[in-house]
């Protein structure tokens, strides 16, 4: 059975750790789709061409820990608002989501273009700066250089660039229900999450 699950939001929010935590606990594939643009942002960051790294991606050979860098994500964000670049890895997630056993997908546009029909779409959200926080702290205890005060004004211009771009914008599905993490611990988030799928996979 094709089985996929949507789950948007803003830079930060805590859509990886829901993923992860979801798809380990029904058993679906996962893809942050995030990774994709970052890998193009990385490109670009060395001189290539995004439109063709976009093309011929290969997410096994993927270096996380170099994509999760703020300049990766900050020139991800900027060719994540190239009309070409976005059609060009559009293929790769629907092939994704649709294997069986099921898929999770997160990034910022997987309920409303990626899988307008995803039997699930969540929308995993939190202030600011609960965020930034989140990513300070994440960034820090990697051991990279990163201030407070930085990190905001990264997530702040992303959501920014995110939000305002005409292709694809970051916006939540009419039909997703909204998570706020603001206030969650991250298991009182995936179990938010996993209560909205276990309802969609009775119906
Ligand atoms: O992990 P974080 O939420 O900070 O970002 P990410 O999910 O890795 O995404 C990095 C950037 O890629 C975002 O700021 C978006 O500009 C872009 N992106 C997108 O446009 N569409 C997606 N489906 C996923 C990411």
């Amino acid at each position: 059975m094709k089985f996929a699950v949507a789950i948007d939001g803003p830079a930060a929010a805590g859509k990886g750790t829901v993923s992860k935590a979801v798809a380990r606990h029904f058993g679906f594939a996962h893809l942050d789709t995030g990774l994709l643009y970052r890998a193009v942002g990385q490109g670009v960051l060395r001189g290539d061409d995004p439109v063709s790294v976009a093309q011929s991606l290969d997410p096994k050979q993927f270096d996380e820990a170099a994509l999760r860098t703020p300049q990766v994500a900050q020139a991800a964000s900027r060719v994540a608002t190239m009309a070409d670049v976005r059609t060009a890895l559009l293929d790769f997630q629907r092939n994704f989501a649709a294997q069986d056993g099921g898929a999770v997908l997160d990034g910022r546009d997987i309920g409303t273009v990626i899988l307008p029909d995803a039997q699930v779409k969540l929308f995993v959200t939190a202030s600011a700066e609960v965020r930034a926080e989140r990513r300070y702290l994440e960034l820090a205890g990697k051991g990279m250089d990163v201030t407070r005060a930085g990190v905001l004004a990264d997530v702040k211009a992303r959501d920014d660039r995110d939000s305002s771009r005409a292709t694809a914008p970051l916006v939540a599905a009419v039909d997703a229900v909204r998570i706020d993490t603001s206030a969650l611990t991250i298991d009182a988030a995936v179990a938010q999450a996993i209560a909205v799928i276990e309802k969609a996979k009775r119906r």
